[in-house]
């Protein structure tokens, strides 16, 4: 397939295949932000209602060239979703695709059986609907598919949405007028090829499946003209595996107000903004009159051999997003407190467990869907000691609750790691403290899943499973990690 400009891109097996190539300055962003659009609902009988359809289809994600996608009231990604703290809502999911899939509320804490786990499966033609109060604080949540071992392949073909969760309390210096000063960015990434030579056999790497070029919001080449002094960004990591390690072209810092589960106590000013698959940060940009500077991906270190990183992505500078002002914008005043909620202490956690990381399992384990491997006292707080002990790196995310990052190797963790975290990233060797407030949602006969969120690791089996009850109990298979107290 030949695109516009001489690109092409081949197709291996469904996935989209990569060489490395940065565009470099951004001049050639030229392509309007697009901006998902707000779901649609309507209050019946107190609670906000939703209607999600999985669709499959073809989407000119480059000019002129068509690629496979998959997206919610789309054929490419899914509206974003909305909703204020203390709300009931109901979400009616139809699965229009022709295999399995399901919608899943990453980072919202709800009972289980409205999670949207393999365990909650549609079928082609089904409609599945999930209902519940949402108790939580304003965050930049998202939603997207989980089904058993085909995970990878749906998110990384587009189904993926936000879900914003509103709380009164905002801060009104926060810009809030969604896709006017507070834009959403899914990042995702696909492979072009230049030249339109055959990509042979996938690029595989040891975290997964991992395209050349950025997209946001579905735009290729995306530039932002912004009306305002101040812009919020609220980025979510929807790509299958590659990283990002964002950073703004000027130098000036990042104002980091928001991570995965709401807001900062005040913003944090950093030179760079991590992100591995799932996590999300919100960030604020002053931009003076006159602005055109560029979001960008800059080189990391993932920890693994150089080879291995360089086949992840990890060596690769890629712009994100170009912003533009015009010369008449006016200043405004970043705001010096938010409105955030407070973080679990150590000495709030009862429970002490260890989870080692191998190169796709947990504690030696792969997922098996019909095995509790976790028993938990509803409403309690535990310490959850994560290790990285394989070759490669890895994420970790815990549905159903908000956690507390304590500790990464001993020490404090970094700026983006010290709010409200659900998915958190751990380099080769890495361990990490967290302190997990869990919700008190009894249901023994349904389970919240964790796993790593690079997700072919996931689909591998790299997952398990937890129950909440209400007197915790044996954790059979788990009792060699369970270091109760
Ligand atoms: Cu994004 Cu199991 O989740
Ligand atoms: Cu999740
Ligand atoms: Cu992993």
């Amino acid at each position: 397939l030949l695109g516009a400009g001489g690109l092409a891109v081949i197709g291996v097996g469904g996935y989209w295949l990569t060489e490395g190539r940065s565009s470099g300055g951004g001049t050639s962003f030229t392509t309007p932000l697009r901006i998902p659009p707000l779901a649609e609902s309507e209050v019946v009988d107190g609670e906000r209602v939703f209607r999600l359809a999985a669709r499959a289809g073809e989407t000119e994600l480059v000019p002129g060239v068509q690629f496979a996608t998959m997206g919610f009231n789309g054929v490419h990604l899914g509206p974003t979703i909305r909703a204020a703290r203390g709300e009931r809502v109901r979400m009616h999911v139809t699965n229009e695709l022709d295999v399995p899939t399901t919608a899943h509320w990453h980072g919202m804490i709800l009972p289980a059986t409205e999670d949207g786990t393999p365990h909650q499966s549609i079928a082609p033609a089904a409609t599945w609907t999930a209902a519940w109060q949402i108790d939580q604080p304003a965050a930049t949540l998202w939603y997207h598919p989980h089904p058993h071992g085909q995970t990878e392949l749906q998110v990384g073909r587009g189904m993926a949405g936000l879900f914003l969760v509103d709380d009164d309390d905002e801060s009104p210096d926060l810009p809030s007028e969604y896709g006017v000063d507070d834009i959403p960015l899914i990042i995702q990434d696909i492979a072009v090829r230049p030249g339109g030579e055959s990509a042979g056999t996938p690029t595989a790497s040891p975290i997964g499946r991992i395209g050349n070029t950025p997209i946001v919001n579905g735009t290729y080449r995306p530039h932002l003209r912004a009306s305002s002094g101040l812009v919020r960004l609220r980025i979510l990591n929807a790509s299958a595996a590659r990283c990002y390690n964002l950073e703004l072209s000027t130098g000036e810092p990042l104002l980091l107000v928001g991570t995965d589960g709401g807001l900062l106590p005040s913003p944090q000013s950093v030179q760079r903004v991590f992100l591995s698959p799932a996590e999300r940060a919100e960030v604020l940009v002053q931009l003076p009159p006159g602005s055109d500077l560029v979001l960008r991906s800059v080189p990391h270190d993932l920890g693994m051999s150089s080879g291995d990183d360089t086949a992840s992505g990890a060596d690769n500078t890629l712009d994100i997003l170009r912003i533009t002002t015009p010369s008449d914008t006016t200043a405004r005043e970043v705001p010096t407190t938010l409105p955030s909620a407070v973080l679990p202490a150590l000495a709030d956690a009862m429970t002490e467990r260890r989870f080692m990381l191998g190169n796709t399992t947990i504690n030696g384990r792969v997922m098996d869907m019909d095995r509790i491997d976790t028993t938990i006292v509803a409403g309690a707080t535990e310490r959850w000691t994560i290790m990285n002990t394989s070759d490669r790196a890895h994420n970790f995310h815990i549905h159903g609750a908000q956690f507390a990052v304590h500790r990464v190797n001993g020490e404090k963790p970094a700026a983006q790691n010290r709010g409200w975290k659900d998915t958190v990233f751990l380099a080769r060797d890495d361990a990490m403290e967290l302190i997990v407030p869990f919700s008190s949602y009894v249901d023994p006969a349904t389970p919240y899943m964790y796993h790593c969120h690079l997700l072919w690791h996931e689909d591998q089996g790299m997952m398990a499973q937890y129950v909440l009850t209400t007197d915790g109990g044996d954790d059979g298979a788990d009792a060699g990690t369970d270091m109760g107290m």
